[in-house]
């Protein structure tokens, strides 16, 4: 053993509906030396996704195993090299992960780590638009939507982690961008500081696809060439009245049914896709990892000349993550939650 102790947030029931504090506890464990290949990782940022929801139900088989009772939860983090038993990894280097969240420090395998400069970004980016979250989006518009100049771009969840990006990707390609979000202010931010075109608040809709249709109708009379989905729900209803002919939508997350204890009944016009001969693709980031460089070859640039921009939510300290997740589910965040671990360096 290490000498060193780490505070770790363990998962005690599975949530029914919306995920709430009392699901959680925190345990201090002995941190364990690094063994061949390995290394120990002190954590400085982790993050929170919607996807540690379906994590949470046992019951659902998925491409990720579920969270286990009584287990620390995981997830991406961005850490310090405490001790290294790995080649290419030494005392102090940076890294970004899949696992090491949810906790002070991590000890596991090297190789699911890649060093990650601070100086070229913060280091909390690395979780945001530079890492899982910016490749979804870039992954989503240049692998499945292939939004072409002049187009017209939709996007739900527009002010969120992924959502912010792809609207700024699709800027970039030249289309007209339709984005949504759950209250005026992300409106306000995405149209202003993003560039996108049109901004609807959903909750302004009432849950009325047809009166979404209709606006979507006005704002896209030629139809909606490519549509990124993030959210579902009656927002896809009032999309597939207005894809245009040949449309293209990336399905990446439907976060308005995660906490559902129901079935939602699908979309009642699902039939409009074959009519237009639109292509559907649902996908998760990791089937395009094999493109890592290519995205950070276009990322890297966008970010650094500014044609890309992020927006961050902090929460401070381990403690502060149950909190942070739940926001994920009331849209208390704007641009990527991240949560402060620990310092930048001791
Ligand atoms: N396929 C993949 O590999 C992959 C990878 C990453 C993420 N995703 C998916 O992408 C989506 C966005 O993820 P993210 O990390 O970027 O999260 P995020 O957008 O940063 O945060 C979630 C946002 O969802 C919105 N939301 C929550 N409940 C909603 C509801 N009932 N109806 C409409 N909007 C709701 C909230 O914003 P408002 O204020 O706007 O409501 C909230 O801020 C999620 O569906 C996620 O599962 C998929």
């Amino acid at each position: 053993m290490t000498g060193l102790k780490s505070r770790e947030i363990h998962l005690k029931e599975y949530p029914k509906g919306a995920p709430t504090a009392d699901l959680y506890e925190i345990k201090e464990v002995d941190v364990r030396e690094p063994g061949e290949g390995e290394v120990l990782i002190r954590i400085v940022w982790m993050t929170v996704d919607p996807y540690m929801r379906g994590r949470m139900r046992p019951d659902v088989k998925s491409y990720i195993p579920p969270f286990q009772l009584g287990e620390p939860l995981d997830g991406g983090a961005v850490g310090q090299v405490v001790k290294s038993n790995a080649e290419g990894f030494a005392e102090g280097d940076y890294v970004v992960g899949f696992n090491g969240g949810w906790r002070e420090y991590y000890t596991g395998p090297a190789e699911a780590y890649t060093k990650v400069d601070p100086n070229l970004a913060p280091l909390s980016a690395y979780l945001g638009v530079l890492g899982m979250p910016g490749m979804t989006a870039w992954a989503g518009v240049t692998q499945i939507m292939e939004p072409k100049e002049g187009e017209t771009m939709m996007v739900t969840g527009a002010a969120g982690a992924v959502g912010s990006i792809v609207c700024q990707i699709g800027k970039l390609k030249g289309c007209k961008v339709i984005g949504s979000a759950g209250s005026q202010e992300k409106c306000d931010w995405i149209t202003s500081e993003l560039g996108v075109d049109v901004a609807y608040n959903y909750k302004d809709f009432d849950g009325s696809s047809a009166k979404l249709s209709k606006f979507l109708a006005e704002q896209a009379p030629k139809g909606i060439d490519t549509y990124f989905e993030n959210v579902g729900g009656f927002q896809l209803e009032a999309l597939l009245n207005n894809i245009g002919f040949g449309g293209r939508i990336a399905l990446c997350g439907m976060i308005s049914v995660y906490n559902n204890t129901d079935p939602e009944p699908g979309p009642a016009n699902l039939t409009n896709l074959i009519g237009r001969g639109v292509l559907v693709r649902g996908f998760i980031v990791s089937n395009y990892m094999n493109l890592m460089t290519q995205f950070f070859g276009e990322m890297g640039p966008w970010v650094a000349s500014g044609k890309v921009k992020f927006r961050e939510t902090v929460y401070e300290g381990l403690d502060s993550a149950p909190e942070a997740f739940a926001g994920l589910f009331t849209g208390d965040n704007t641009g990527k939650v991240v949560i402060r671990v620990g310092p930048d360096s001791m």
